[in-house]
């Protein structure tokens, strides 16, 4: 028997329970994987909430891990037991050991911990296609970026700094406006107390940037737009504010002929070759020394209400891991 974070129903953080789980042996395409630290990312609140539908309940949440394989099926082909492994994307994460097949695993590096991979292959890999797929950015740009002390916005102001960006990162207080330029923000943007398109020209000289890399939905779209130049690129990847619900493609006629783009990790790393690539390259920069993964909390695996709290109360910082 092993424990796990499950819900029963959709709901807030206190619907979460701490069971026990009867885990078994793997199925011929599965192994189990005996979790050492798992990521805590803000689409397990929309999965709890039920803004993302994650099928039948009750399950386990969660969708990010690191550890060791500690059994394979008979059909399983280029991972043994005893191998160190990690993942994003894999629902059932919230747990001391899982059954899952294969295709979302990577073997991990030797330079790189447990602590460190379940802390950044959800939001570094995000970070990885971001910069490089969703709008691919270049030195001598200057991009804009919310929730720039989060943990995706830690790792991306880092990532597009050593590209050779300008960044503008968009932070809730004076303190995680340290944390941002500490990750290379070049400028701070108070967006609670100050006009972010305001700020954005008057950075820019009037001009406005090639993309705004936006995860708060909402509340910034608007001020994401009005941020962007002719023809610049609106990345809205996530709802941390609550979802884009009425919003008019003609928009982006009348504020200057602008693109957007709402994309998902899932897309960016749909097949083995996609996954290997996008995991390399974040193992890459991580080595490099070019990128730090910051782990502002841990928390006890058993203690994830608490961890889901502080998440949605913007009471984190960069990445949070979760101990079994
Ligand atoms: N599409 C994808 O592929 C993909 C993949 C990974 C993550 N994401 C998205 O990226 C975002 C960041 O994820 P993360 O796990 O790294 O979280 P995070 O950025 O560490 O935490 C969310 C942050 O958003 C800011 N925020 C602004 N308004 C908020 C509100 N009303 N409620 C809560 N937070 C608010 C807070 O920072 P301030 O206090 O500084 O405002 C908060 O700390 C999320 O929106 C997530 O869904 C998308």
């Amino acid at each position: 028997m092993t424990k796990a974070i499950r819900i029963h129903e959709y709901g807030d953080a206190d619907n979460m329970t701490w069971e026990d789980v009867d885990v078994g042996a793997p199925g011929e395409d599965e192994v189990r994987v005996k979790h050492t630290a798992v990521g805590l990312n803000f689409i397990d609140i929309y999965q709890r909430t039920g803004l993302y539908d994650i099928g039948a309940l009750p399950a386990t949440l969660g969708m990010e891990g690191a550890g060791v394989i500690e059994e394979v099926g008979a059909s399983v082909d280029g991972f043994a037991a005893g191998d160190r492994v990690a993942y994003a994307m894999g629902l059932g994460a919230y747990s001391e050991s899982r059954l899952m097949t294969t295709d979302r695993l990577v073997k991990l590096p030797d330079g790189i911990s447990d602590d460190t991979a379940a802390a950044m292959m959800l939001q570094g890999m995000t970070a990885q296609y971001l910069l490089k797929s969703s709008y691919a950015v270049k030195a001598g740009d200057t991009i804009l970026i919310m929730a720039a002390a989060g943990g995706v916005g830690q790792i991306l102001s880092q990532w597009a700094k050593s590209l050779g960006a300008t960044v503008i990162g968009c932070v809730g207080s004076e303190a995680k406006a340290e944390l941002a330029k500490a990750a290379g923000c070049d400028h701070t943007i108070l967006y609670n107390s100050e006009d972010i398109a305001e700020r954005v020209l008057d950075i820019t000289d009037g001009a406005g940037v090639p993309v705004s890399y936006d995860s708060i939905g909402q509340a910034t779209v608007q001020a994401s737009l009005d941020s962007l130049k002719p023809a610049g690129v609106f990345i809205s990847f996530g709802n941390a504010s609550g979802p884009i619900t009425d919003f008019n493609p003609g928009v982006l006629a009348m504020k200057g002929s602008l693109y957007m783009q709402r994309p998902t990790l899932a897309t960016y790393t749909r097949n083995r070759e996609l996954l290997n690539a996008a995991a390399g390259d974040l193992f890459d920069v991580v080595a490099s020394g070019a990128v730090s993964i910051n782990i502002g909390q841990t928390y006890p695996l058993a203690e994830t209400v608490q961890a889901h709290k502080d998440l949605e109360g913007r009471n984190t910082t960069g990445s949070s891991v979760l101990i079994p």
